[in-house]
């Protein structure tokens, strides 16, 4: 197949394993026969750079062509000033509203080479397979912003659609796994959060007879997380919760640096990126961790341009790469790490000819 895809390598290490995901994507091409076009954009602070925005026109019209877009982080120290009228993190808020992308998919699997490096014990860990389907257009982060004197608001709003449109998907995607399905909210306190229960209730009870549905509290979800992360099967929650609770969840892998994630929409391109940020002390030094960014290629091979095969080939080349005992610093513990490029060299390495 031909497919046009939009690099978007944004700050900190975002170029470096956006780097790793080109070459990704150039040996899966070659493997199976593909064409992709490739092209490349400036978002966050490499874009407030050149031109004052952190959305520039030409950035959103180039993703609108494209079939999918590989995205690696944005934000760093140098645009972080809290008075600072644009900053890069609203950038990337704006192309997921522009792009309608409202579910964010993160998975979360573990490799059981790497049990140790979690700080959870490793018997909690056996069999965890986690989906977290974070609702990523609305919510307080979209909500309206402002300050009062010496206060300071933030609204958070969600409408019945959005509430059931996140939902849709997540049943969607239980329904193909093991058929669970746990909403989390702050149903206790939050009049959203009620709206929430009650839209999923119904979505369920009338669209997915089938789905075993349980409603948890985010605060005591964040414990279940850490104390039994097997006994679940897909999360689904609004985006501060989601933003929040799959930075933990990101500690059962071990690292922050191995967790990709997906941004669907109902139509359009997909948005694919690793779910750590830009990490300014280690950039430029050819020691981030690819994998992220790796497995990310692989959903976007999967979701937006329908490879199966291939994504299942990558995600198969990383484990087995990990297996054999290739690691970066961030999973290395006190053994010898390999940098960016070596690590994305042995991954490829194991696709085979
Ligand atoms: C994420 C990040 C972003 C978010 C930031 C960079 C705006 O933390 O993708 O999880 O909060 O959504
Ligand atoms: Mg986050």
């Amino acid at each position: 197949m031909q497919a046009q895809i939009t690099l978007l390598p944004g700050d900190g290490i975002g170029p470096e394993v956006v780097g790793a995901g080109v070459d990704a994507l150039m040996a899966i091409a070659q493997r199976f026969g593909h064409t992709f076009d490739i092209d490349e954009a400036l978002i966050g602070g490499a874009a407030i750079d050149a031109s004052g925005e952190a959305l520039p026109e030409a950035t959103l019209a180039k993703c609108r062509a494209a079939d999918a877009i590989l995205l690696g982080a944005v934000g760093g120290p140098k645009w972080s000033d809290p008075s600072a009228k644009v900053r890069p993190e609203q950038g990337l808020l704006a192309l997921r509203k522009a792009l309608g992308l409202y579910a964010n998919l993160r998975p979360v699997q573990l490799h059981p080479v790497l049990a140790d490096l979690a700080p959870v014990k490793a018997d909690r860990l056996a069999g965890v397979d986690l989906l977290v389907v974070r609702e990523l257009t609305g919510g307080i982060y979209f909500g309206e912003k402002r300050r009062e004197g010496d206060t300071a608001f933030d609204g958070c709003s969600y409408s019945v659609a959005e509430v059931e449109r996140v939902v849709r998907l997540a049943a969607r995607l239980a329904a193909a796994r093991k058929g669970r399905l746990t909403q989390v909210d702050k149903a206790n306190v939050l009049e959203t959060s009620r709206l929430w229960r009650q839209v999923t209730s119904r979505v369920i009870e009338s669209e997915f007879p089938a789905i075993a549905l349980e409603h948890q509290l985010v605060d005591s979800m964040a414990m279940h997380l850490i104390a039994k992360p097997a006994a679940y099967d897909v999360i689904v929650t609004e985006n501060l919760f989601g933003d929040i609770l799959t930075d933990e969840a990101a500690e059962l892998a071990g690292s922050l640096g191995l967790l990709p994630s997906a941004s669907l929409g109902d139509a359009g391109p997909g948005l694919y990126e690793p779910i750590h940020g830009s990490a300014p002390d280690i950039a430029g030094q050819d020691k981030a961790n690819p994998v992220g960014t790796i497995l990310s290629v692989a959903l976007l091979l999967r979701w937006s341009l329908k490879l199966d095969a291939e994504a299942t080939a990558l995600e198969q080349a990383v484990a087995r790469a990990i297996e054999k005992g290739a690691r970066t610093a961030d999973i290395a513990g006190s053994g010898p790490a390999l940098g960016t490029r070596a690590m994305t060299a042995a991954i490829l390495a194991e696709l085979g000819d």
